[in-house]
């Protein structure tokens, strides 16, 4: 569950970072235009010569000294689109002579160091319509009073943003990403609501059956807390076992139910200390095909018909109610079939008092391949030398005369790790 959260934050950072570097590349992308074909002409006295449909015509407007010996001179110039299409993504690059220096330009937006003017009205995007012109004027201070001619106006026409292979492949990416962003978002929303669903569909069932064990330790006192114990023992089996997450709650689910049928039992029989007769033992071995019959409804929870019906089984065949014998026995019924061996052996009970661990160890490894399925002893065995059966006592302990202490929630499911 920690490793789902961290991976799911990963996730998000990753695609957030991988959102802003695309965006990144985007942004640069659309600002910063390729290239795709140079005119470039000297100005003439009267202006320059781009291309067959594109010219400049370039008047002097006035020359005036100033306190410094040197001389301003203000141009104008006016660059005319003759081609029958409009002209757009282009920019303009003025050349002017080394040692002279702009000092002023209107009409345009514009940087210059010096050297060149370059005109670059919103990222290099002058449009010129077919038949019109766009006019601009600078203003240069030069020791000289140099002539047009020694000037170059360039025209640069500049490839569409995003046109370029590159620029297609990022734009791409980045359309890839954002779509990924958002599919993650919905899929991620939609399990948390799912998650949300599933904790209350959980805590309805849980909340039921504990209502009708409720029913059953009515009956048999005795024994009460043993079905939550069966089923910590055999859901704890299941995770030893390494069965899904599914699997062991249905085994957790299979545990609390399985002597469901006891409840068809009669009070004096279920609860006589002594002998039982031939006829009170067949009414008690009955509550495994009671139980089945009832649990029939539960059909969505799997397994847990079958081991109410199954649990008596035994792995040599001598089991009840069928005589079924090794794998013909469902898993669930054979693992609450030795956790609840186990919870008998280490329970007191109205007939004696429960057996020390070396003693139910002894049972459970001479049972094993006759009673129990061997591998499932094994597991068992295993639970009560590591001590995991005494927290599970713990946890189930009882307050004498509280038996609204006596409740399920989700976080008895050992193996429960949905979200939840
Ligand atoms: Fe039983």
């Amino acid at each position: 569950m920690k490793f789902d959260k961290t991976v799911s934050m990963l996730m998000t950072l990753l695609s957030i970072l991988m959102i802003l570097i695309t965006a990144f590349y985007v942004e640069r992308l659309i600002t910063q235009n390729n290239v795709s074909s140079v005119y470039s002409s000297k100005l003439s006295l009267t202006g320059a010569k781009l291309s067959d449909k594109l010219y400049a015509n370039v008047s002097k407007v006035s020359s005036q000294p100033t306190d410094h010996k040197s001389v301003i001179t203000q141009y104008e110039i006016e660059v005319v689109n003759g081609s029958g299409t409009d002209l757009t993504n282009w920019s303009l690059l003025m050349q002017v002579p080394e040692g002279s220096n702009v000092v002023d330009v209107w009409n345009v937006d514009s940087s210059h160091d010096g050297y060149g003017i370059t005109f670059t009205p919103l990222h290099y995007n002058i449009t010129i319509k077919s038949g019109e012109s766009v006019e601009f004027g600078m203003s240069i201070e030069a020791q000289a009073n140099y002539a047009p001619t020694s000037m170059t106006l360039s025209g640069f026409r500049m490839a569409p943003a995003g046109r370029t292979f590159a620029g297609k492949l990022i734009l791409s990416l980045f359309v890839v990403w954002i779509v990924f962003f958002v599919s993650y978002a919905v899929v991620k929303y939609n399990s948390v609501t799912f998650l949300k669903k599933q904790k209350t569909d959980v805590k309805i069932i849980l909340q039921s059956m504990n209502t009708f064990i409720s029913f059953i330790d009515a009956k048999d006192p005795y024994t009460r807390g043993h079905s939550r114990r069966v089923a910590m023992y055999a859901a704890e089996i299941a995770k030893r076992m390494h069965l899904t997450d599914v699997e062991i709650q249905n085994v957790y689910y299979a545990g609390l139910l399985h002597d469901a049928g006891k409840i068809s039992v009669p009070d004096a029989v279920l609860n006589k200390p002594g002998k039982l007769t031939q006829e009170e033992r067949e009414l008690v071995q009955n509550h495994t095909v009671a139980g089945g019959n009832m649990l029939k409804q539960l059909s969505s929870l799997k397994g847990v018909r079958e081991t109410a019906l199954y649990h008596h089984e035994r792995f040599d065949g001598k089991g009840y109610p069928e005589g079924l014998k090794g794998n013909e026995i469902p898993l669930y019924a054979r693992i609450v079939g030795v956790a609840d061996s186990y919870d008998a052996m280490s329970s007191n009970r109205v007939y004696r008092r429960h057996l020390s661990k070396d003693e139910i160890i002894e049972q459970i490894q001479s049972g094993a391949g006759t009673q129990f399925d061997p591998d499932i002893a094994t597991y068992m065995v295993d639970m009560i030398n590591d001590g995991y059966v005494n927290v599970v006592k713990m946890e189930t302990a009882e307050v004498d005369g509280a038996e609204e202490k006596f409740h399920l929630s989700e976080g008895d499911i050992p193996g429960l790790y949905m979200g939840l």
